[in-house]
């Protein structure tokens, strides 16, 4: 069965980034000049995922007004030569796909808002994307995600090798090879394992292409680490020889990614980003490479400020 619909979790409350996400979903931090939901729900179309469905929270509402119409602004923008083409930025966020909602009313983990995606989704295979996790659109991994479910059946989950003293960052797979030098079999999955008890470096990052058979499971999986119901922990229990959900796959990514929910990762998703753009990136080049020169000679600045 064709993969269809995307699932974008954006319940979550963001505490590493506060205070700017005490009032503003961190998803619609701009990266560049735009929100970095924008770039998630841009690549789901690219896969050919034009049904979006986010699964909302409250104080996030601004997130579905950014792919909503605002009739006030285009009004303003329409007639003028010189603005058409923000007229057309503008209007590219609401063009892109059907975008529906639900809301998660508690954030009781991850596993439980995409248990929330069930009457939406249905009995078809369909993708989760974590809505701070920005892969670089020069590199392909949901497209590719999608193929191997498409081959494969049963569930797919992107996996990133991580420093081994990351790892406890991240749920974990163990895995064993398969013909495709990019695809693993997973076997288990333990999240957050401390270095020494983790079974890889591989690490679980924010793309899953899942069988239907997860709703199922995540009905019947208790609170796990932190006390949050876990989709790693109803992933792991599909990867059972007697699981009717099928195999369980990974994708190792070897591309860019950015998890904009981390202060740094972030910054580095802006410079990175703003370096490669056609139109800023000449003059912010130009700016960082005086910087680096000038600016970091040393390991700390000799008057940091304080966050
Ligand atoms: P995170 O744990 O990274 O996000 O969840 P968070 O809770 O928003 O951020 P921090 O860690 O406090 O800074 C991963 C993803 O799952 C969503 C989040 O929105 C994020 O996209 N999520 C998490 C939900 O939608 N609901 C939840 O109950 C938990």
């Amino acid at each position: 069965m064709a993969v269809t619909k995307a699932v974008i979790p954006v319940a979550g409350l963001g505490t590493r980034f506060l205070p700017a996400t005490k009032a503003i979903p961190k998803e619609l931090l701009p990266v560049v000049d735009k929100p970095a939901i924008q770039y998630v729900v841009e690549e789901a179309v690219r896969s050919g995922l034009d049904d979006i469905l986010f699964i909302t929270g409250r104080g996030k509402s601004a997130i579905e007004d950014h792919f909503d119409r605002n009739l006030e602004l285009e009004d303003r923008l329409t007639g003028d030569e010189k603005k058409k083409d923000l007229l057309d930025r503008v209007r590219a966020s609401d063009r892109l796909a059907a975008v529906h909602s639900v809301r998660q009313g508690e954030a009781l983990g991850l596993g439980h808002a995409v248990l929330c995606a069930e009457r939406h989704v249905g009995a078809e295979p369909f993708a989760v994307l974590l809505g701070d996790d920005l892969i670089d659109e020069r590199d392909v991994l949901l497209t590719r995600m999608v193929e191997v479910q498409q081959r494969l059946g049963g569930c797919v989950v992107a996996l990133l090798e991580v420093p081994h003293e990351q790892i406890g960052l991240y749920g974990c797979a163990a895995v064993s090879p398969t013909d495709a030098g990019d695809v693993v079999r997973i076997t288990g999955l333990v999240e957050k394992p401390p270095p020494e008890e983790a079974p890889s470096n591989l690490a679980i990052i924010g793309r899953y292409v899942l069988a239907p058979e997860i709703f199922g499971v995540l009905r019947r999986t208790p609170p796990g680490r932190g006390g949050e119901i876990q989709l790693t922990d109803a992933i792991e229990a599909l990867t059972g020889l007697d699981s009717d959900g099928g195999p369980v796959h990974g994708v190792v990514f070897r591309g860019r990614r950015y998890d904009t929910g981390d202060k740094a990762d972030y910054l580095k998703a802006v410079v990175q980003l703003s370096c490669d753009r056609g139109d800023l990136g000449p003059e912010f080049r130009a700016w960082l490479r005086d910087f680096v020169a000038t600016q970091l000679d040393g390991d700390t600045p000799s008057d940091p400020i304080r966050p």
